[in-house]
């Protein structure tokens, strides 16, 4: 195996010639800006590249199959370069940036760009083509939809992080039209972050995590991150598409980089993740170019190929760190399966190329050959996004507790948490509760809370009471956590600061800017009366959704799946954001007149369990403070564990008492509680069910 790479972490000696290339650029563009080579808390940008093609190319240079050119059709002055004769994609016109861009420091790249006249339209991108060790990067500076003759200002910002060479590049996302492009001006400033505040982990009594990228160790960027976190989750790096792109080729470097920094600064490292239906190379479901089927041998490969992925990452660890669980090894968690929920299906399992193949066994087959390959010492979790709807909720927990009841080694859930402001935190206590029931740690994995509370907003940066209001909602989100630290094994944010976070732009959803200053969202969980003491404008209200999942089909050996197989292309490992959906709440039923209470029960069966949800109406006049719904079951079932409520049971009687966050419920209002249970082979319908004494209707 490849030994360990150290991550640069001094500044590359390009600075000096970044620094004679500044004073050219500086000449042309006539702006007055300070080097980057002197960092200070408000330093100025300075122009690294200033490209105006009135005379010549300028040092810009075809890509692929493209040619250049330059027009006498400025978007200002009275020239602009073209590019011809594209045939992919891809082709097009870039800029060496090698000996210009510095790993860590955060460029501006602006530039015009459109279409020749009547090529119709183009979605346009501009990108960066990063080179280490011989692996190339293509990173998405940014996209540009709908480009037309007519001339498009552009800007993006970009880090990058460690290179042996570099280009900035003018592409499309299809079409290869000819292309036009001017004015390129890049601007690049060093932050330096303030070290004097609180470490975030101070203030958190769980181990406090940030998941990063190469770039996000350099200069103050890792600074940042060494003051505030105790533990790190690669961002990629330890993806099936990052670690074996090819079958058999183990690419550990990037991963490597930072497992190396965790341990230099005393950090712990969360991997993430052994298993995805994303970033997945398609080979892994094909055998000779062709999508593997069900039959018994390709369901052996692809077993197979699974058990070696985990074997390889597992040995690499140990090999090069030393045992899991001595201080050389600071990998002490790996998400085993990522998002494996999906609750629209009847038994509640995403549909994807490893669930095509093998059926529901996957899962169970990947925890066991974590435990195989990473012996004892490695914290097992699974990790799933929107955990806190009550309809993901249900089906999460089913499987969980099913894969604990057949012994398999699930020693930890993780919530993703990527959230918005607003999104109702006592549902995510819920489910942090539900799971409290079972015999399993939590993490928060994921964090984020995206200042955008819908898809129809849209800014460059979020009004500064939304930015108040994410300060609020990450102080009531840790507050809550707080309430469960017993229960966290670590709380991890998804991104260092706002200018990287995987979301859309202007979704700020970190506790750090992109100069790397602290947000309100920072204070809110440091020291909340920094930013005053208004309670939060979060709507706190649970959306009612009754989970609709049928039984989880056993996670034991495959039941033989007899399904053609699909050869859908599900293992691109072009990623795309999956959690984001935005839930609206069930209309509330209108109480019937007259009526104390109204009950909707519904389950789930499977052989020898159940989840229920049960619905209550206050259908009442007046408004109930405090409640307890009873009912009594009439086949010997048991509850083992409750949601959303205080649940009891005594003989055939359980009691349900609101919790905390649900006890007032005004007339005509519902509330959604539910139950895991238990039967012997028959789950008759519970009778006699009271509010707060008084007999409900039941539907
Ligand atoms: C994201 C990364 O942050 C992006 O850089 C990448 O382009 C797509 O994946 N759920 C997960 C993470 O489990 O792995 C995802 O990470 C975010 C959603």
């Amino acid at each position: 195996m490849p030994s360990a790479r150290p991550v640069p972490t001094a500044p590359r000696p390009v600075v000096a010639a970044l620094a004679a290339l500044l004073a050219v650029a500086l000449v042309g563009v006539g702006a007055l800006v300070a080097p980057l080579v002197a960092p200070a808390r408000a330093l100025s940008p300075a122009v690294v590249l200033a490209s105006d093609f009135e005379s010549g190319l300028g040092g810009w240079q075809a890509r692929g199959a493209a040619t250049v050119s330059t027009t006498s059709v400025g978007a200002r002055g009275s020239g602009s370069l073209l590019v011809e004769d594209r045939v992919d994609p891809w082709d097009g016109a870039l800029y060496p940036v090698t000996d210009l861009f510095e790993p860590g420091t955060t460029y501006t790249i602006g530039l015009w760009v459109r279409l020749p006249d009547g090529a119709g339209s183009a979605d346009l991108r501009v990108s960066v083509q990063r080179d280490l060790d011989g692996e190339p990067s293509y990173e998405t500076v940014t996209t540009v939809e709908g480009v037309t003759s007519q001339w498009r200002q552009v800007t993006g910002t970009y880090t990058p992080g460690p290179f042996d060479t570099a280009s900035l590049y003018v592409e499309s996302v299809s079409s290869p039209v000819d292309v036009m492009i001017d004015d390129v001006l890049v601007t690049g400033v060093r932050y330096t972050p303030d070290l004097s505040v609180t470490p975030v982990s101070d203030a958190v009594s769980v181990p406090f995590g940030i998941a990063v990228e190469p770039q996000d160790l350099l200069g103050g960027r890792g600074d940042l991150l060494a003051h505030h976190a105790e533990q790190i989750t690669p961002g990629n790096q330890m993806k099936p598409d990052a670690i074996q792109p090819t079958e058999g080729t183990f690419t550990f470097g990037a991963a490597d980089g930072l497992v190396d920094w965790a341990l230099e600064h005393d950090m712990r490292v969360y991997g993430h993740t052994l298993l995805w239906h994303q970033q997945t190379p398609a080979w892994f479901f094909q055998r000779d170019g062709s999508a593997l089927t069900t039959s018994a041998a390709d369901q052996a490969l692809l077993r197979e190929r699974l058990r070696t992925h985990i074997e390889a990452i597992a040995d690499h660890y140990r090999e090069t760190y030393g045992e899991y669980g001595t201080p050389g090894n600071p990998i002490f968690a790996f998400d085993v399966v990522n998002e494996v929920i999906d609750e629209n299906e009847s038994d509640g399992l995403r549909r994807s190329e490893w669930y095509r193949v093998l059926g529901p066994s996957y899962i169970a087959d990947a925890f066991r050959y974590a435990r195989d390959a990473f012996g004892p010492e490695v914290q097992l979790f699974i990790n799933d996004y929107n955990s806190e709807y009550p309809d993901k909720r249900a089906p999460y927990l089913r499987l969980v507790t099913d894969l604990l009841a057949q012994g398999v080694p699930v020693d930890g859930v993780g919530h993703q948490l990527h959230v918005e402001v607003g999104r109702s935190i006592s549902m995510i206590e819920d489910t942090i509760e539900a799971f409290e029931a079972l015999d399993v740690r939590q993490a928060v994995t994921e964090l984020d809370v995206s200042a955008y509370r819908d898809s129809g907003e849209q800014w460059a940066a979020p009004p500064a009471a939304r930015l108040l209001e994410q300060g609020y909602y990450y102080r009531d989100m840790f507050d809550m956590l707080e309430r469960h630290a017993a229960s966290f094994e670590s709380i991890t944010v998804w991104g260092l600061e706002d200018s990287r976070t995987w979301l859309r732009s202007g979704a700020a959803p970190l506790l750090f800017d992109g100069q790397l200053q602290v947000k309100p969202a920072y204070w809110g969980i440091v020291d909340p009366s920094r930013i005053g003491t208004t309670p939060t404008p979060t709507p706190t209200s649970t959306p009612t959704v009754t989970p609709t999942v049928t039984p989880t089909a056993t996670v034991t050996p495959t039941p033989t799946p007899t399904a053609t197989p699909t050869p859908t292309p599900t293992a691109t490992p072009t990623p795309t954001p999956t959690a984001t959906p935005t839930r609206t709440a069930t209309p509330t039923p209108t109480p019937t007149a007259g009526a104390g209470c109204r009950v909707a029960y519904t389950t789930n069966d499977w052989n020898t369990g159940f989840t229920a949800g049960v619905r209550v109406t206050n259908a009442g006049p007046s408004a109930l403070t405090g409640w307890t719904l009873t009912f009594a079951f009439a086949g010997g079932q048991r509850v083992t564990q409750g949601w959303s409520a205080t649940w009891s049971q005594s003989g055939s009687t359980v009691t349900a008492a609101n919790a905390a966050w649900n006890g007032t419920l005004a007339a005509g209002a519902t509330v959604d509680v539910g139950f895991n249970g238990s039967h012997t082979g028959a789950n008759p319908r519970p009778t006699a069910f009271a509010l707060n004494g008084t007999p409900c209707t039941v539907s």
